[in-house]
C-alpha cells in the first residue's frame, strides 16, 4: 500500500516533469489579495472533458475538476478557497502569496486526446482603489509613486495588459486601441492621452520591485462633466515581510 502511493507520487511528479502536449501556450495570470481569481480552461469544449488534475509545480495535486461536478479539494490549505466552473475552470479565492507559482491543469478528454494548459500565477499585494474623473479630451496621469519600481504592467478595463512602463520614461505599448495615445514618464507612471468614452473603467497597475512582486493599484476612470478634479492619497502595503510604502497620486491636467 505504502509502494502504491509512492509509485503515485512519483506518477504526479513525472506527470508533470514529462512535457505533454499543450492545448495552449503557458500564460500569465495577475492577481491579488482579497480578490478571486479564475484558471480560466479555454481551449477544449466543456462537453470532451472527463475531468481535470489540477498540480502545482511542487508536483501537489490540489484539485480535480469534472464538468457538471463537484469539486474535489485534495488539499487542506485550499480548503474553502476552491471552487469550479461547469467548464472545469478553476476560481481561487482570496489568493494568497503562497499560491504563486505555475499551476499545470492537465485535461482529460473524453477522446484521449488529453492535454494540458499552464498558468503562471502571480500573486500581489493590494495597494490603493482610487478613483478619478477626467473630461472628454483631456489626459489623464496614472500615478504610482514608489521608490523601487523596475517595472509596472498596467491591465485596462477589458482585462488585457496593454502597457508595461519603468521608470526613466520607458513605455512599451501592447494594445493598438491606445495607439499614440499612451506616454510614460520619469517615476513610472501611465498618461492615457485625449480620454474617451470608451477608456472609461477599470484600470490595475502591477508594480514589481527589483525583488519581485510588489503590489496593485486600481484606478477607476469615469468622464466628469465640467472642470477637471485632482485627487491623491497615500498607502502603505505590507506584504510577506516587506513593505512597501506607496504613494499613489492621480492628476488631471
Ligand atoms: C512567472 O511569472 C513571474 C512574475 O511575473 C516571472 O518572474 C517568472 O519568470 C514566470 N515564470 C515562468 C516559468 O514563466
Ligand atoms: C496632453 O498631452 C499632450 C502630450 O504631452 C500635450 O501635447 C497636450 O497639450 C495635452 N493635452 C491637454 C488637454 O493638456
Amino acid at each position: 500500500m505504502r509502494n502504491l502511493s509512492c509509485w503515485l507520487i512519483l506518477l504526479l511528479h513525472l506527470q508533470f516533469i514529462v512535457p505533454e502536449k499543450n492545448c495552449k501556450k503557458s500564460q500569465p495570470v495577475f492577481a491579488a489579495h482579497g480578490e478571486t481569481v479564475t484558471l480560466q480552461v479555454t481551449v477544449v469544449e466543456a462537453k470532451q472533458i472527463k475531468q481535470i488534475f489540477w498540480v502545482t509545480s511542487r508536483g501537489v495535486h490540489i484539485a480535480t475538476s469534472q464538468p457538471n461536478n463537484p469539486l474535489e479539494i485534495r488539499e487542506e490549505f485550499y480548503e474553502g478557497r476552491l471552487i469550479a466552473f461547469s467548464d472545469g475552470s478553476l476560481i481561487i479565492k482570496d489568493p494568497k502569496m503562497e499560491d504563486s507559482g505555475i499551476i499545470k491543469a492537465t485535461i482529460y478528454l473524453l477522446d484521449g486526446e488529453d492535454c494540458s494548459e499552464t498558468y503562471n500565477l502571480t500573486v500581489f499585494g493590494k495597494c490603493e482603489n482610487l478613483e478619478v474623473h477626467v473630461s472628454t479630451g483631456r489626459n489623464v496621469t496614472l500615478n504610482v509613486k514608489e521608490l523601487n519600481i523596475a517595472k509596472v504592467m498596467w491591465e485596462g478595463p477589458r482585462g488585457v495588459i496593454f502597457a508595461t512602463t519603468k521608470p526613466g520614461g520607458y513605455i512599451d505599448p501592447q494594445e493598438s486601441r491606445y495607439n499614440e495615445r499612451l506616454a510614460g514618464s520619469h517615476d513610472g507612471s501611465l498618461t492615457i492621452l485625449k480620454v474617451s468614452a470608451p477608456d472609461q473603467g477599470i484600470y490595475r497597475a502591477f508594480v514589481f520591485t527589483p525583488d519581485g512582486v510588489g503590489c496593485v493599484c486600481v484606478y477607476t476612470v469615469s468622464l466628469a462633466e465640467g472642470r477637471s478634479s485632482t485627487s491623491s492619497s497615500i498607502t502603505v502595503c505590507v506584504m510577506t515581510g516587506i513593505v512597501c510604502g506607496l504613494a499613489a497620486l492621480i492628476s488631471i491636467y
